[in-house]
């Protein structure tokens, strides 16, 4: 990402000077903080070995961490395969596909976000846009498309075959009462699915010892029409603070929208806590707050899974579950693998 891409509202010509907080709404190009070289590192979620791969090769290039793990996270968005994300993700309950995603640029603490988003594979470019050309962070909905063409992305149909098939079971499955008949003969991949929150996060610490963050997914599958979740939601979904570390999550939006989890995880990096510390620790936070019944099995322990995965400003990783094992992706320039995260309980 080039400096000049970045702008933050300040009345003051910043020259070489630090980055001050919003003042007015004028705009300057923003002096990218650079920081001590230190090793690249890209954290994922367990579905990003191929955007992990992408974002460390661009990272080692010299790429901004913000243009590096936009372009890991894209090539899950366009991979119909991933039915938690982009094109091929699960829809609504009345079967369109809406989107969300934020992303956060560490240097000039600067972010953008798309919610419900229809018709376009890549909401974190969307997102990313928001970010860069205007002076709001958060779209949504129809609004969010007229953005994304007035900005020329093309509109596709976002629901591929097997999406629309799974989701056909899942309507024709709810009641027994209904003029809806289930399948005999679906397939089990079909029939297997149920309701889920998959969505692919991806942080990383570039060259310059800067981080950057994105988080993108199709949400909820079979969701009321217009429900966000976390993923769009700055703090919840994802947050990066340049000084000390950066978040993202995946799992019950719900419950990482009450807790502001990431921007939880990210202070308790800050107040000291490695990585995975700070992760497991918003898991015991929101097991904690999971008070009402119908978030509890009878076991006293959370419904709900949601999972965590930090860098520190070091180049120090985490990542923890509520219900574990469960695995994440870690670059560390050397080997992009899938490593065990930590957890409170095991499935
Ligand atoms: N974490 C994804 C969602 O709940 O929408």
């Amino acid at each position: 990402m080039k400096r000049r891409d970045f702008f933050i509202k300040t009345g003051v010509l910043l020259g070489s000077a630090p980055l001050l907080p919003v003042i007015n709404s004028s705009r300057i190009a923003a002096q990218t903080v650079i920081q001590k070289s230190g090793k690249p590192v890209v954290i994922s979620s367990a579905n990003g070995l191929r955007a992990a791969e992408k974002a460390m090769d661009l990272v080692k290039e010299g790429s901004d961490a913000l243009d590096a793990v936009i372009a890991g996270v894209n090539i899950i968005e366009d991979d119909p395969n991933d039915h938690s994300v982009g094109y091929g993700g699960l829809p609504n309950e009345d079967g369109v596909v809406e989107l969300d995603s934020c992303c956060m640029h560490g240097p000039t603490h600067n972010a953008g976000a798309v919610a419900a988003l229809r018709n376009i594979k890549n909401p974190s470019k969307v997102a990313r846009l928001v970010l860069e050309r205007t002076d709001h962070v958060l779209l949504v909905g129809e609004g969010a498309l007229r953005f994304a063409r007035a900005h020329g992305f093309k509109e596709d149909n976002l629901l591929t075959d097997k999406a629309r098939k799974i989701w056909l079971n899942w309507k024709e499955s709810l009641s027994k009462d209904d003029d809806w008949f289930s399948p005999e003969d679906a397939d089990k991949d079909i029939k297997n699915i149920i309701k889920t929150t998959g969505t692919i996060t991806c942080c990383a610490l570039d060259r310059n010892g800067n981080i950057s963050g994105v988080t993108t997914t199709s949400g909820l599958s079979f969701k009321i029409p217009g429900r966000v979740g976390d993923s769009p939601i700055i703090g919840a979904g994802l947050y990066v603070d340049n000084e000390y570390g950066a978040c993202g999550s995946t799992g019950r939006g719900e419950e990482n929208l009450k807790n502001l989890s990431c921007f939880l995880a990210v202070e308790f990096m800050r107040m000291g806590d490695l990585p995975e510390e700070a992760c497991l620790k918003v898991c015991r936070r929101i097991a904690d707050h999971a008070k009402l019944r119908s978030l509890l099995k009878e076991d006293g322990k959370p419904n709900f899974n949601v999972s965590f995965y930090a860098i520190n400003k070091k180049g120090q990783y985490g990542a923890a579950s509520i219900y574990g094992p469960r695995k994440f992706v870690v670059h560390d320039g050397s080997k992009n693998q899938l490593l065990q995260a930590a957890y409170l309980y095991k499935k």
